[in-house]
């Protein structure tokens, strides 16, 4: 049985969280899906009401995402977000004016005479916190709209035409930040579009269950799973759709995993009464790695190397004649951040996503049952379907495992001192407005327990720098930062044990406070910054999230960290331990 016809359309104009809308709308219990932004206004006519993203693009670029105007006829509701606004307010006769510099971070909206009858502004607070990321700004209102809200730097910030159901807001309503956008969706959604009801993925498994079977046919499906909430529940729920003996599972140990992972994985397949056996690959792909440097290659050497152990273990058990196709545990996060949908730019390439895996998926022999589902409401299946905690409340840990925490550098080279920190020339992945950056660190020698409020400080240096997307602190080392260099370097067996020794000490020991608990994941990121003989350092990267788009840097107390800090130092090859004060974004969780 497919999903429900979508009561709203999220017109994807290119935005990061073109999706995070979809699921916003979801959560209030309402089915959403996302298309192209240019999809003809005929092909809407079911939805009750169409929601335009943001996107990166300024409406006067060329080839910037266009909507049909056509919509914009009181058909459906409609309201923009940021560019979708932009676009929207162009549309119907207003001037939209290109910024230079942007706005992007917290601002405080503040209510315009009308606020009081506006229905989209129903029941939330005067002067609240939204967030914003932009450039252009909406300047003049069009004829027949009201303007409802501003902000300090944004005199346009809500527009409103009731009579078409036309609405606007310049702030992103689906980011948590926004503290009414929950309240202003739901305005929308059901005050203004009049949507009922009709989600819950709680009750989604029977139908999942059945559009296995109708995808499956006949065949089987082998699965690669990796231990992680996805691939379990997508396991499960084909266990459970098709039975044990169609259902089979190999765990790649890709020699990128976490210490004890393999053994872990192999005894939760066990009580779950897959059939899952382990391909021990870590030669093999150690050996692929072997120099690489740069993020994307390294991603694109571990996906062709997935590719080719899948290959072989295809052929040599004979899963290719006809009856076997391949189960993913895909989810919605890992087709947007690889510009799975039309027009997000591209961030990062995602390892499931790579052109062997695009060929199988051209060629039908693919099945991913949770494609469309978040990572929350993934859990919320896992847990309907009775899988225990300890698995569903596992953090994220990334498919091409510790290879993209393995950082390196082409060349030697030294800090280069900004006042009392150091640039620290290691490149690591950022997210700004829409686009990826790869741009190097700041280093401060102090943990903000010292300097009062780092971490709002360090978003401000990287918005203002145009240099950097990271800002670290030095928690301890045994030298001081003004002598430690970064080292030639690329991923090596000895670097990767070395990360994996730092890894198994922290995930110990925030189990053992239950720090581990109070945060979404905690990657431990090795980068080649030290002294002679001791070439390392170790950044601990703890971050709060709700679904891994955007991210907080999470203070630890300075007992626990000191703690740990002693422990990693002990560890061969280690020479300093810092930590990433920088929230995503302009950051991303992983530096890659
Ligand atoms: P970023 O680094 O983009 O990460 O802020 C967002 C979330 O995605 C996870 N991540 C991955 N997960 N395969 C995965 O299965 C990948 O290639 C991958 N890259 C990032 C990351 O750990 C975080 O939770």
């Amino acid at each position: 049985m497919p999903p429900p016809s979508p009561q709203i359309i999220i017109l994807d104009a290119g935005g990061q969280y073109c999706h995070l809308i979809a699921r916003r709308v979801r959560e209030l219990g309402v089915y959403a899906e996302v298309r192209r932004s240019d999809v003809p206004a005929a092909e809407l006519k079911s939805a009750r009401g169409i929601i335009i993203s943001g996107g990166p693009s300024s409406v006067y670029d060329d080839n910037s995402p266009r909507i049909d105007v056509n919509l914009l006829n009181g058909h459906a509701a409609v309201l923009g977000i940021c560019y979708g606004l932009q676009l929207m307010a162009q549309a119907v006769g207003a001037e939209v004016t290109p910024g230079s510099k942007g706005e992007y971070g917290l601002a405080t909206l503040t209510f315009e005479e009308g606020a009081q009858d506006s229905p989209l502004l129903a029941g939330l607070t005067n002067a609240q916190q939204v967030w914003m990321s932009h450039k252009d700004v909406v300047a003049t209102v069009p004829p027949g709209f009201s303007r409802t809200g501003s902000t300090a730097t944004c005199a346009v910030a809500v527009l409103e035409e009731p009579k078409r159901a036309l609405y606007g807001v310049q702030f992103h309503p689906e980011v948590v930040h926004t503290t009414d956008g929950r309240k202003l969706l739901s305005n929308f959604v059901f005050g203004i579009a009049g949507c009922s009801r009709d989600w819950d993925p709680v009750h989604q498994p029977a139908d999942i269950e059945s559009r296995i079977r109708a995808a499956v046919g006949q065949r089987n499906v082998f699965f690669f799973v990796s231990g992680g909430v996805d691939s379990t529940v997508a396991f499960t729920l084909c266990l459970r759709a098709l039975g044990p003996g169609r259902v089979r599972g190999v765990y790649v140990d890709t020699g990128l995993m976490r210490d004890g992972e393999t053994r872990a994985v192999e005894q939760m397949f066990t009580r779950l009464g897959g059939d899952v056996v382990v391909e021990h690959s870590s030669r093999e792909f150690l050996d692929a790695l072997a120099g690489a440097r740069d993020p994307e290659v390294k991603r694109g050497i571990i996906g062709e190397a997935f590719v080719a152990v899948q290959e072989r273990i295809v052929e040599s058990q004979h899963l290719l004649d006809g009856q076997w196709i391949l189960g993913q545990g895909t989810i919605y996060p890992d087709t947007i951040e690889s510009g799975g949908t039309a027009q997000a730019a591209v961030i990062k390439t995602h390892h499931n996503r790579v052109e062997g895996i695009q060929k199988l998926i051209a060629d039908g022999r693919i099945v991913e049952p949770l494609s469309s589902y978040y990572k929350d409401e993934v859990r919320a299946i896992g847990a309907h379907l009775g899988l225990p905690a300890e698995y569903l409340d596992r953090h994220p840990f990334p498919g091409p495992g510790l290879a993209i925490r393995c950082l390196c550098s082409d060349v030697d080279a030294p800090m280069t001192p900004r006042g009392e920190a150091f640039l620290l020339p290691v490149r690591s992945v950022g997210v700004q407005g829409d686009f990826r950056t790869y741009a190097p660190v700041l280093a401060t020698p102090e943990y903000p327990s010292r300097t009062a409020n780092l971490q709002s400080a360090a978003t401000e240096l990287v918005n203002n720098s145009g240099e950097i997307n990271r800002v670290i602190a030095l928690v301890d080392s045994v030298a001081p930062l003004a002598e430690m260099r970064v080292w030639a370097s690329s991923v090596t067996p000895e670097r990767i044990r070395r990360l994996r020794e730092a890894d198994r000490i922290v995930r110990e020991m925030s189990h053992a406070s239950g720090f581990d608990r109070e945060i979404w994941q905690f990657p431990v990121v090795l980068i080649p910054a030290g002294i002679e003989g001791c070439r390392d350092s170790i950044v601990l990267r703890p971050v709060d999230s709700i679904d891994g788009m955007t991210a907080q840097s999470v203070s630890m107390d300075e007992e626990s960290l000191g703690a740990m800090a002693d422990c990693l130092l002990k560890v061969e090859g280690i020479a300093a331990v810092f930590y990433d004060l920088t929230h995503k974004p302009p950051a991303t969780i992983e530096w890659e």
